[in-house]
Order: C-alpha cells, then structure tokens, then sequence
C-alpha cells in the first residue's frame, strides 16, 4: 500500500505542529548507526518493520544522513527541470527507498506518559512504525513532524523504530529547489516525554518602543504556567498577560541582547531567549525598533561537501562567525525552513532572518505552468499544512523579521490560504513572497537579480511597498561584480532596503582531488556547475568574492572627505562607534613609516566626521605615499580605507641602448620575441586578449564569450609584420588576428633599455570593426618555473578586477604563485591583483625578474597555460607545467553577475579601443 505517497502531499498521523522549545521534560536521541537497506522502488523489500524482524544482514548507516552520501545511489543535481515526469501526483516507480531501523530502550520510569516521536528532517517522505505498528507518514522533507507514539512503546524494554524513507513522492513537486536531490533521514530523530500538566507550546510576544525605550512582553502559554525574566525582575508572574517593562535593552543584528527566560508548570520547565524588538511597516518602510531596515543579506542552504544536506553544529557556528566577520547582518533560508538550531545561534550573534516555507514548483515554469500545486486545490491542504509548519516552530526567535511562503513556485489561489494561515498564527510578522510581483499577498515588494537601472526606477517610485532583493549579486565563479554598485542604490533609495546575495556556498561534493558538480554522478538530467554559485568554497573556505563583500558591506566606511582629509562614517544601522579604535599607517612606497592609534568619534548611525590623523610629517619624503586605516572593534575589523598623501614621481623609461646583433641591453631577441634578460630564460611578452572565461562570461542570456569565441579572441595569430632598430630603440611590429576574417590587431612594441633593464612600450590599434569588448589587454610571457615567490606593490593582498576591488588596498605584498589561485570549483579565469606598480618573482636565491609599471599594471602568474586554464573542468585537472605564465594587463573585462543578473557596468567594459601599455623588465640578481 503506496497510496500515501500520491496523496497530494498531505503528512499523516501527526500531531498539531508547535514551537521547538529547550524543555526539561525527558527526551532520547535517537542519532547514530541505525540498520539500513536500500531498495530500488517503494514497495520491493519485506515487511521489515515487524517487531522480531532479523536485519543482521543489513548495512548500518549513521542518522542523520543523505544516504547518497555513503555509498547507496548517487546525488543528482538539477535546477528547474524536474528529475521526473511531470505527472502529478505520480512518481516515477524507480523510487530509491531506504528501509531505516533502530532498536532502542524506553526507561521504565517513562509508563503511562504521554510520548511524542520527532522528526525534524526526512526526505522526502517517511513511513514510520514504532513496535510494528505503523504511526504516521512523513511530508515536507525540512519540515518537523511529530506522532504520538505513548501506545505503541514498551517502557522498561527493548523498542523497534522502523523507518521507510522514499526518494520521490508527491511532495517532491513541492520542494523543486535549486540543489542536490539527496533523500534520507537528515535531521534529529527525538522521543520527548510530554508530562501531564506540562508545556507544549509557548509563543513570546516581546516588542520594543524606541520612543520610549520600553518593553513589553506577553508569553502564550498553558493557563497556570508562571513566567520568570530574572534580568527583568519578573518572578513566576502571570503568562498570557502584557508586561510592560521600563527600560529593556532592544534586540537588534548589532546588539542581540537575550533575556533568558523560563515558563514553568510543576511539571516542566522550558527555557527561552527573549529579544526585544519591533518589526513594522511604517509609511512603506519596513522598520525594525523604528529604524529603516538595510539587509546586507546571503541566501544560505543546508548543504556540505561530504555529509550533504547534514551540517554538524560546529560548522554552522563557524559558518555564522565568518558570515559576520564580513558583516552580513540577515540571512534568507532558502527555500525551506533550516534546522531549528540554526535560528538559536541567529539570536545570539545577530542576523535578521526570512524563514523560507519549503516549498517551490519552478519545473512547472517549463510547461507554461500548467496544473501548477500553487494554483489547484487538491494540494490547498499541503500547501497550507508546510506554512503552519513553518510558523509555528520557528515563531519565537528575535532574529525572523519575516516569513515567506516559498520560493518561485509562480501564482494561484492557494497563495492566499497560505499567507492567512501565516498572519492568523503571528499577525505580528509580515510577510515575503517573489514568485507574485503583484505583491496580492505580502508586506513587501521582493524580486531577483534585477539590474541597477530597475533598482534606481523602483527606489525612485513615489509610493510602493518596502522593496527587497531577495536575490542579487549571483556569485558563481569569479563574482560577483557590481556589489557597491547596489550598496550605492540601497543608500540612495530608503525604500530599496537591501537583498541577500545568491548564495552563501559552492554546493560541490568531495570527490578525490576535487568537488564535483552537477552531471558528475551520471545524471541524465542536470544543470552542470549551476550549484556552484556561493561566496565560500564548498569547504567553507572564503572566496575572493566574500572579502569583496565584507569591504562593501564594513559598518565603518573612511574615505577621502570634501576637504581632502580622511572623513569616517558610521553606516551601522544601531549602534555608534563608542568603543572602535582607528589603526593608522603611513607607507612610502609600500615601506610603513608611521603609525599610530586613535580612538574613532562617537558617532551615531549615519553621522560621518572628519578624523584628525597625526601623519601629515611622513608625506615629506619622496615616493607614493599612502595612508591606510583600519578600523577595530573588540579585535574584529569593522572597515578600512586608504588616502593617497602623495603621488608617485613618473618612473624613467629605460633607454641609451643600441640595439645590435640579437641584443639590446640585458635584453636578448629572436624573431622579435625576448628570449633572455640579463641570463634569465624567458619567452615573450606578447599581445594576449584572452581570459579563460568566467561562469559570468559563458552564462545568462547573451553570453559574452560566445560572442568571444566567434570572433576568434580564443585563436590569435601573429605575424611579425617589421623589426626595425632605430638608435636608441628596437621596435616590432606585429600583426594580431584569428583565422577566417580580416579583422585583427596591430601591436607595436617598442624596447628601449640602458645597462640594467629595458622597458616595452606596447601600443595597440584595433584594425576592422570590432563591436565586442575584450576579455583582457596586455601581454603574457613565460618565465622558468622556479621564479615561484611573488612581491608586489599594488592593490592587495587578494584578487581583484575592476568592479570587484573594493577589498585592495595599496601596499606591499608578499606570495607564491601557488598561493595566488583562486580555487574555483570550475576553473576560470583568477588570481588577478590590480593596480600594480612593480612586481619581482623570485626563485629561493632571490634571483628572478623584476616588473616596473609605468603607472600600473594588472598582474596574474599561473603554472598553466591560459589555454589549460580555460579546457580544465574540474581543479584536478590543472596541472603545473614547467614554465610560470605571467600575465601583465593593462585591463580585464568586469565580472559582473550575467550567470543570473546584469552585466558589468558599463564603465567595467573593455572596449576594443587603441591602448598603450609600458613596462620595465628587469633581472633581479640575488
Ligand atoms: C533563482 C532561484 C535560486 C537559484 C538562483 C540561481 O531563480 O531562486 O534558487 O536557482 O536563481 O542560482
């Protein structure tokens, strides 16, 4: 009997759906080796819940698990397109099912109470005997379901839970998210005792008057519970009744001051976190404790890179610490509830927090949506159940700001049922939903990806709803570009609050020496690196992309003020800077020649000051001097920023060399290309104008490099059309194009050198009609493979391209052309470090080649080819060759977020237009 699983997606035998509470009531963790079987389809397999069934031949496999994960079928990636007919309520009859069983001890003391069984996790459906006899079935893979198992235990004696968990079921047409289909018992597995006289349920209602500065607090609870908020005074006092209170701390991201709390009847005790705060609509702003709410926010899944969609404590922690280290103040969890845990910590460290429903039908997109769940009334009850699921665990936490109904699972009739059911539960909540831009049933105006000029016409409308990115910066690959572009929009517009970055991670599963991807398990259907789009590696390794963010989004912005001074704001949205310390350094030439310490002005919210720094001394001496400020609290970086107190002098131009034979000055040529500098094999430097492309390149709806490739940037020839010396110079003329068509490149190259060094004057004239941009300007040459450690003084200490720098400040940095790899999961383009002024790569001795930029230059340094580089798949298909490639740019196309958004900006583009690059190379000796 499978009829459960086509039912449209409604749970069976559970009980009503409650707060998740820290009680003192009785409770058993049922984690850990459960027997497990798999089964290719839903009804193979015994009757293996039966109380004496012998499972000694069974595997044992650890709960919580995605049972892909160890070993049984294989994760399966896609993102709109459903793995399986569209043919509700049907599902495919190949349905993975796993057979779960555990045996387990009841405590004789538990006889006659009265005892629930909690599921927090299953996917995507579980039929659940307790005993042998059948309980309840499972519905909403994120979603808590709980049965009332008190008949079927055998207090004081050896117990049997069997679980049978099916990969597909009609629920799976709910839950088409953009992620791994990986089925199992993912989540906690409780039995909690629930004393007589005790308490199921408690909703804190806890709101704060910044006017007044007062509190009130109102606890729902069992009549008789008593109340106590020891901090607050409030000893056994009444529950379902306000206290006012007269001067609270309010809970914000920036100040999560908790209260702890307890409810208590004789017979349990729960413990809560109260935070005080307001949530409100107010003349179409979406206020918290009457302020504008700014969401610096990531959409955040449950995914890692081994265990699937089972994330230990311990990392979520850290994942929320690294999450505020670089300043993001909300999270989205999308598109489903997250594990209960989850929001605990978002109470305690800060984060506003849109609590997904799990629900989305974005397959149904593909046929038009037609017979879309959302929009027919046989899944209503479903629909509706998920919603109160969804609220009602999760409705005591400070940190959600909003709920919303799901995500992309387009229109229809069920929406309404599902926001009434949400309001009618927490009225004091408002509501999200994207996927209806009509905004019929939500507090706020929500949509994704859309471009700055949208962003700007939105802010500029007279009247509206609050306005949320609910997606925006898509930081796949390389990316995203364009993050200040949108911060400048949320800070001119009151009523663009803010968004949440798609994503927080790189899905990718550890394979070997890689993360795999979509199409890496043999999916027959899949959408390839589409799941590698977060801002830390699957391991949870930042990427360039994070630092970006964590610069656009530093609460303590310095800059460059009206008068020329370093002027510094605060752009916390609660709190002043009573306590940050400003670090200062002066650096000639990256060499620091000052520093000091000050303490920052107390500023409120959005007040900026000009600081008064000590270091105006240090600007007498000659050279490019910088001042950098670092601004701390409590030993965390809360921003930086840079002030040029002096230009650099114009660096001479090599020259007084007579080109003769093959040689001019250390500089040894054939065939116009440098062969040698000063005894230092190496080879070029050549035009080159080809990046390996980045998923922002090769995605969305016009694809850049497609239009590369076509026009044969990927394919350059050249043809050396004069070699010329003149007294003082050595000058090749080269002609640089692709196959099949007349258009091309004329580079001239011009060397000049004196004893030491010799400097390249590079002048570019694009010939015929070039109507795309570049993907890079510059030159690239090989040099030996030992030249291994890098110096430069330039922007730094990270990646950077042209509209994804705000991390880089000017200094002196030190690496190793190993460590300069981004690692992205998909190689591509990486590793640029931008504005440049000179660069050394050296070898251990210290010999090696200096590089002088006459100003700047961009600089890459690989142990691969770009070609390699951009035929590469995976990282494990790098591998070193022999030779370092430098790349010396004179600029790169932007990165922008066209896999799913705009374009760079346009002033990010690289036109094919003239360009000039000069560069001094030089031997440097040991
Ligand atoms: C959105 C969707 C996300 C993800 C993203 C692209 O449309 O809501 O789940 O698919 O696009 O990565």
């Amino acid at each position: 009997m499978t009829d459960y699983l086509t039912d449209f997606g409604r749970p069976r035998g559970t009980v009503p759906p409650r707060a998740a509470l820290h009680s003192d009531a009785p409770s058993i963790d049922l984690s850990g080796a459960w027997r497990f079987r798999l089964n290719p389809t839903a009804t193979a397999g015994d009757d293996f819940w039966a109380a004496g069934y012998d499972d000694a031949g069974w595997d044992t496999l650890p709960v919580p698990s995605s049972w892909p994960m160890h070993g049984y079928g294989q994760p399966a990636y896609t993102n709109v397109t459903y793995p399986f007919p569209i043919d509700p309520p049907h599902v495919p009859a190949e349905n993975p099912t796993g057979d779960h069983r555990r045996l387990f001890d009841v405590p004789a003391g538990w006889a006659g109470q009265r005892v629930l069984l909690r599921f927090e996790g299953v996917d995507s459906c579980g039929r659940v005997f307790v005993n042998g006899a059948e309980v309840g079935v499972t519905q909403g893979s994120r979603l808590t379901h709980e049965f009332d198992v008190t008949e079927h235990l055998r207090p004081g004696a050896a117990n049997v839970l069997a679980v049978r968990v099916h990969q597909w079921s009609a629920g799976s047409y709910l839950e088409d998210q953009d992620m791994w289909w990986l089925p199992g018992i993912f989540r906690a597995v409780t039995l909690r005792v629930r004393p007589a006289g005790g308490i199921d349920d408690v909703f804190a209602h806890a709101s704060f008057d910044h006017l007044t500065g007062r509190g009130t607090l109102r606890v729902d609870a069992p009549a008789g519970a008593l109340l106590s908020v020891p901090a607050l005074g409030l000893h056994d006092v009444a529950v379902n009744t306000e206290h006012a209170l007269d001067a609270v701390a309010p809970w914000t991201p920036e100040t999560p001051t908790l209260y702890a709390a307890s409810v208590a009847t004789a017979s349990e005790t729960v413990s809560l976190k109260v935070g005080f705060r307001t949530v409100a609509v107010v003349d179409g702003l979406l206020t918290g404790n009457g302020r504008r709410i700014f969401f610096r926010g990531v959409n955040r899944h449950e995914f890692h890179p081994d265990l699937g969609r089972v994330v230990p404590p311990d990392v979520v922690r850290a994942e929320l610490e690294l999450m505020k280290a670089h300043h993001v103040n909300a999270i989205r969890t999308s598109h489903y509830p997250p594990d209960a845990a989850l929001l605990d910590l978002c109470d305690e460290l800060g984060f506003w927090v849109i609590v997904e429903n799990d629900y989305e039908t974005h397959g149904f997109e593909q046929i038009g949506w037609r017979g879309n769940p959302t929009d027919d009334p046989r899944w209503t009850d479903a629909l509706v159940d998920r919603m109160r699921r969804t609220v009602e665990r999760d409705k005591n936490h400070p940190c959600v700001v909003m709920w919303s109904l799901g995500n992309e699972a387009g229109v229809g009739r069920n929406l309404e049922p599902m926001a009434e059911v949400a309001r009618a539960i927490d009225p004091a909540r408002p509501l999200h939903y994207e996927g209806d831009p009509s905004s019929t049933h939500t507090d706020v105006y929500s949509r994704m990806y859309r471009p700055p000029a949208e962003v700007a016409g939105i802010g500029a409308a007279p009247t509206g709803l609050p306005f949320v990115l609910c997606e925006y910066a898509h930081a796949m690959g390389n990316g995203p570009g364009l993050l200040t572009t949108y911060r400048e929009l949320f800070e001119t517009y009151p009523r663009c609050q803010g968004g949440f970055v798609w994503e927080w991670l790189d899905h990718g599963i550890r394979r070997g020496d890689h993360f795999a991807y979509g199409g890496d398990f043999g999916e027959p259907v899949h959408d390839g690196n589409f799941v590698i789009d977060g801002l830390v590696f699957p391991d949870r390794t930042p990427s360039p992309g994070l630092t970006e963010l964590g610069a656009v989004f530093a609460p303590v912005r310095l800059f460059a003020g009206a008068g020329g001074g370093l002027t510094v704001r605060n752009g916390y949205d609660h709190r002043d800077l009573t306590g940050v310390t400003l670090d200062w350094t002066v650096a000639v030439d990256g060499h620091t020649v000052e520093s000091g310490q000050v303490d920052a002005p107390a500023l409120g919210p959005g007040e900026s000051y000009p600081v008064d720094l000590p270091a105006a001394a240090a600007t007498a001496r000659p050279g490019e001097a910088w001042l950098t400020v670092t601004a701390r609290l409590a030993g965390a970086t809360v921003g930086a920023g840079q002030l040029r107190l002096h230009e650099a002098r114009p660096r001479p131009r090599r020259s007084g060399r007579r080109f003769t034979g093959d040689t001019l000055g250390p500089a040894r040529f054939r065939a116009g290309d440098l062969v040698a500098l000063g005894g230092l094999a190496l080879r070029g430097p050549r035009l080159d104008l080809w990046r390996a492309p980045i998923d922002n390149d090769v995605r969305g709806a016009d694809p850049v490099a497609d239009r590369w490739r076509a026009a044969g940037l990927h394919r350059l020839t050249h043809r050396v059309v004069d070699l010329a010396a003149s007294a003082d110079a050595y000058v090749v003329t080269s002609r640089v194009a692709p196959a099949g068509t007349d258009r091309g490149f004329l580079a001239t190259y011009t060397w000049t050198a004196d004893d030491d060094a010799a400097t390249l004057a590079l002048h570019v004239e694009p010939e015929g009609e070039w109507d795309v941009p570049l993907p890079r300007a510059g030159v690239s040459l090989t040099v030996p493979g030992r030249l291994g450690a890098v110096e430069w003084f330039g922007g730094g200490p990270g990646e950077a391209y042209v509209d994804s720098s705000a991390a880089a400040l000017v200094g002196r940095y030190r690496s190793t052309v190993d460590e300069m790899q981004t690692p992205y999961v998909r190689p591509q383009e990486n590793g640029n470090r931008t504005g440049v002024r000179e660069a050394r790569l050296t070898d251990p001795t210290g010999a090696g080649l200096e590089i002088l930029g006459h100003p700047t230059f961009e600089l890459t340094a690989r142990r691969w080819s770009t070609a390699a580089l951009t035929a590469a798949t995976h990282t494990g298909d790098l591998v070193p060759g022999r030779d370092i490639h430098v790349h010396l740019d004179h600029g790169h196309h932007g990165l922008g977020t066209a896999a799913c958004g705009p374009p760079p900006a346009p002033e990010a583009w690289l036109r094919a237009a003239p360009f000039d690059l000069v560069l001094t190379l030089r031997a440097v000796l040991p």
